[in-house]
């Protein structure tokens, strides 16, 4: 049975003093029957990593280089990641495609990366609001997967995360019958390129502007296996009812 995850994106949030919100978040989940994953800010990987090294939680980054190490000044590897505690990474996040110019190709390149480290890449798509205003989405979302999803993708080492970008830490959420249909398309297309249970066992998470108030329903839409939570994950009473939604789900 494949397991529901729940991530957070803390994105360039978080100091030492946030550190306690996974202690809490393990005290309130000590046995989750999700999967709990945390992409705390680099520079608190180790750190969180060692918090909850006895309990249900998992760490992960939020980028990594295709390179395992390298003259990259300021870059971090996928094998550092896990050296420092990661379980996961997230790949071509919009803001890194935005703001960093992430191509597909180099999404792609960064998730191999990522397996060869032993890494689960979470990777990211979705369309901006000038493609869904101009119904090209599924087209976005096609050429997204076909090209950010490296072949040898398993449910062990894959995860993918559809954000649309218009609803990214907006408070707009798209309509359930517009998260199913993204969903549902990836799911069928990844069928056609792994098989069925190949597709199956890959998890999709929906993201932007998942609250607790609007958790249930989202978890209730076809093929939404979990949710990657930015704003909402970062303090633990925000969270901690997303995670329950999913564990009701
Ligand atoms: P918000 O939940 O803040 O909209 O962010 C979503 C996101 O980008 C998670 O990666």
């Amino acid at each position: 049975m494949k397991r529901k995850l729940a991530a957070g994106n803390w994105k360039m949030n978080g100091t030492n003093a946030t550190l306690g919100e996974l202690q809490t978040l393990t005290a309130a989940h000590p046995d989750p029957r999700i999967d709990i994953l945390i992409c705390p800010p680099a520079t608190l990987i180790v750190q969180a990593a060692a918090l909850t090294a006895d309990g249900p939680l998992m760490i992960g980054g939020q980028d990594c280089h295709t390179a395992p190490s390298g003259a990259h000044t300021g870059d971090i590897s996928a094998p550092m990641l896990a050296d420092a505690g990661a379980s996961a990474v997230l790949i071509g996040h919009s803001e890194r495609r935005e703001n960093h110019h992430e191509t597909n190709a180099l999404v792609a390149d960064k998730a191999t990366s990522a397996w060869s480290a032993g890494l689960t890449a979470v990777i990211c798509l979705g369309e901006t609001l000038a493609q869904r205003e101009a119904a090209q989405t599924l087209d976005v979302i096609a050429t997204q997967l076909d090209a950010s999803l490296p072949g040898g993708a398993t449910g062990a080492n894959t995860v993918i995360a559809y954000e649309p970008v218009w609803a990214i830490g907006t408070g707009l959420t798209p309509t359930t019958a517009q998260i199913a249909e993204v969903h549902d398309f990836l799911r069928a297309r990844l069928a056609d390129r792994l098989g069925e249970p190949g597709a199956n066992a890959i998890r999709l998470l929906y993201g932007g502007s998942v609250k607790p108030a609007n958790a249930a329903k989202i978890f209730a839409i076809s093929n939404v296996d979990g949710a990657l939570v930015g704003g909402a994950s970062l303090k633990s009473s925000d969270f901690s009812p997303i995670i329950s939604a999913l564990e009701q789900a």
